[in-house]
């Protein structure tokens, strides 16, 4: 026993006095809180800031959507109240230029001549394509690991907005020693394990916004939180308003259910 317990304990004291020699195992990698990114439709009475919502369609429409879907949302979403507000043509125009697969023509035939799948501009009805044919091809472009479709993601993660903000931005960080980031894997502290499969996929001026907003990885990371908000409710804007209508008509309502009240009994006394 005691001839174990002496090199156990040094070992063990080791550990405690060098912490920068802590290997990758004695670590915690849970994914660290999420940093606030201050969202204007944050609160009961929050709204979505519609010029981010169109800037962060233009994120992922640019970036993200080459390996993540948005399969919950079709292109008429794009003009409905509530949303990013674009006009009619313009979202028509933005379906347009997507090319889906066609159905088979007058002579029954799904691909071309060269066994390419025919295709046909998108129309407000289709929702978004997939970025990839299916399973198998999303994982073999992405090191085995699946991207996630997003129109839901804010809904299904603990941090909703904040988590996809934190993760877009978070891959500055220089890893803590003894962290090991896995070939082929990115370090990113947001994400549950700390490696990640998804290289960074922002950068300054990844895209031009027609705004003249100047395109900063937080600005980026910041807009398509947003439209991805958005994504997962996009109701959001009209429930909070019912909510508000509820509020006001029960508070007129106790209002005179107390006038009753009072008249009631003053007859009676
Ligand atoms: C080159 C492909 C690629 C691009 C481009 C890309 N991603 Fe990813 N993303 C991935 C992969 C692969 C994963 C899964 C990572 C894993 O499981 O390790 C992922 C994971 C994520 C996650 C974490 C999902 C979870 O399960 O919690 C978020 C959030 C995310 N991506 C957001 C984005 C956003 C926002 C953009 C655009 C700014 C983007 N991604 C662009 C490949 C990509």
């Amino acid at each position: 026993m005691r001839s174990t317990a002496l090199p156990l304990g040094l070992a063990l004291g080791l550990l405690v006095s060098a912490p920068e020699l802590t290997p990758a195992w004695a670590l915690d990698t849970a994914r660290l809180p999420v940093k606030s990114g201050d969202f204007s439709f944050n609160g009961p009475f929050g709204t979505y800031d519609r010029a981010a919502l169109q800037r962060g369609f233009q994120v992922y429409k640019e970036v993200c959507a080459a390996c993540h879907g948005l399969d919950h949302i079709a292109f008429h979403n794009l003009d409905e109240a509530g949303g990013p507000g674009f006009t009619e043509p313009q979202a028509k125009a933005i379906a347009a230029g997507y090319k889906l697969p066609a159905d088979p023509n007058d002579k029954g035939e799904i691909n071309d001549d060269k066994g390419n799948r025919l295709t046909r501009p998108g129309i407000l009805a289709d929702k978004f394509p997939p970025p990839f044919p299916n399973e198998e091809a999303a994982r073999a472009n992405n090191s085995g690991m699946l991207p996630p479709d997003l129109s839901m993601i804010e809904k299904a993660r603990e941090g909703g907005a904040d988590y996809v903000y934190s993760i877009a931005y978070g891959f500055n960080m220089a890893p803590p020693k003894g962290f090991k980031v896995t070939d082929g894997k990115y370090y990113n502290p947001y994400f549950e394990g700390w490696n990640i499969a998804m290289p960074p996929p922002l950068v300054d001026n990844a895209v031009t916004y027609s705004d003249g907003t100047k395109a900063t990885v937080a600005q980026e990371a910041h807009d398509v939180a947003t439209f991805l908000a958005w994504a997962s409710d996009t109701k959001m804007e009209e429930r909070k308003r019912m909510g508000f209508a509820v509020l006001i008509f029960l508070v007129v309502l106790s209002g005179l259910l107390f006038a009753a009240y009072r008249k009631v009994w003053a007859d009676l006394h």
